[in-house]
C-alpha cells in the first residue's frame, strides 16, 4: 500500500502555545481518514501543516516520500475550507474556473462543465454566490477544489456549518464523487466535530486530544463501501460511534 502523507513526531508551537504534541500517522492511497477531537485542539493546524500552508516546529512530514514543499508546486493539494468563501462577484462557473485562470490552464472554459455535473450544479452555472443555499455554496467550493485535478483532498469540516439533513445528502455526495474521480483522488483527509459523521465517511478516525493536540487512538472503520444510509442502523456503526464518543471523554 503506498503511504501518500506521513506525520511523524509532529511538534507544532505558536511562541510559547503548544498546539499539537508528537503527532504520527500515515493516510495511504484510497483511504479517507477523519481528524477528530476537541474546539481548538489542532485540527485546523494539522490540516494546514499537511497542505504546507503552516509550519512546524518539530518532526517531518513527507507527502508521496517527497517534501511538502514539493507536493505543493506539483499542484497536488485541493482545499476546502469551513466556509465556502466564494467570490460574490464571479457566479458559479466563473468562481469553479479562479483556479485554472490563476494557473493560466488554456482548457480552463472545458473543465468546470465536467465539475459542475460532478457536484449537481449543471443548472447553477450563472447564479452568484447569494443566489445559492448553503449547501450549493460549498458544493461549488468543493468542484473549485477539484479544478485542477489535486490528488489530495484536504477538507476542514466542509459540511460543519450545514443542517444536518443537508449534511447527510452531502456526505453520500462526496463519497460518491470519490469513487468517480478515484482514479485522480489519490486520499480524502477530513477534518470534522461530528463523530457519526467521522465514521460514516472513513476508512480510519484519528482521534486528538484536547490542547495539546496528540493523537489518543486510531479507530478502523472496517464498515463496507459504498456506503449507504442503511449502514447508520448496523450494529457495528453504533458501536463504532459509541467507541470513539467514549474515547473524546
Ligand atoms: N495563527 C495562530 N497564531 C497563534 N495561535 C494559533 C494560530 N492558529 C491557531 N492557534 C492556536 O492553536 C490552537 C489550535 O487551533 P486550531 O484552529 O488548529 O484548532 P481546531 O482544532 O481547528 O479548533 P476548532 O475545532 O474550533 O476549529 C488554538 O489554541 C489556537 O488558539
Ligand atoms: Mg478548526
Amino acid at each position: 500500500m503506498k503511504t501518500i502523507i506521513s506525520l511523524k513526531n509532529v511538534e507544532k508551537y505558536f511562541n510559547s502555545l503548544h498546539a499539537l504534541k508528537n503527532i504520527t500517522f500515515d493516510v495511504n492511497e484510497g483511504e479517507f481518514v477523519s481528524i477528530i477531537g476537541p474546539s481548538g485542539c489542532g485540527k485546523t493546524t494539522l490540516l494546514k501543516i499537511i497542505g504546507g500552508l503552516t509550519n512546524f516546529s518539530k518532526g517531518s512530514v513527507t507527502i508521496e516520500s517527497g517534501s511538502v514543499e514539493s507536493a505543493l508546486q506539483g499542484r497536488k493539494f485541493g482545499f476546502v475550507f469551513q466556509k465556502p468563501v466564494l467570490l460574490p462577484w464571479r457566479n458559479v462557473l466563473e468562481n469553479i474556473q479562479l483556479p485554472l485562470e490563476i494557473l493560466d490552464r488554456r482548457n480552463a472554459s472545458e473543465i468546470p462543465s465536467k465539475l459542475l455535473k460532478i457536484v449537481g450544479l449543471e443548472k447553477f452555472e450563472n447564479f452568484y454566490p447569494n443566489e445559492l443555499s448553503g449547501g450549493m455554496q460549498q458544493r461549488v467550493s468543493i468542484a473549485r477544489a477539484l479544478s485542477f485535478g489535486p490528488s489530495i483532498l484536504l477538507m476542514d469540516e466542509p459540511f460543519g456549518s450545514l443542517d444536518e439533513i443537508t449534511r447527510d445528502r452531502l456526505n453520500l455526495e462526496l463519497l460518491r464523487i470519490w469513487r468517480e474521480e478515484s482514479s485522480t483522488i489519490s486520499s480524502i483527509t477530513f477534518v470534522t466535530h461530528s463523530v457519526p459523521e467521522s465514521v460514516f465517511m472513513s476508512d480510519k478516525v484519528i482521534v486528538l486530544s484536547a490542547r495539546p493536540g496528540a493523537v489518543q487512538q486510531i479507530v478502523d472503520i472496517d464498515l463496507p463501501r459504498p456506503r449507504t444510509s442503511e449502514i447508520k442502523y448496523s450494529k457495528k456503526y453504533l458501536e463504532l460511534v459509541q467507541c470513539i464518543r467514549k474515547i473524546l471523554k
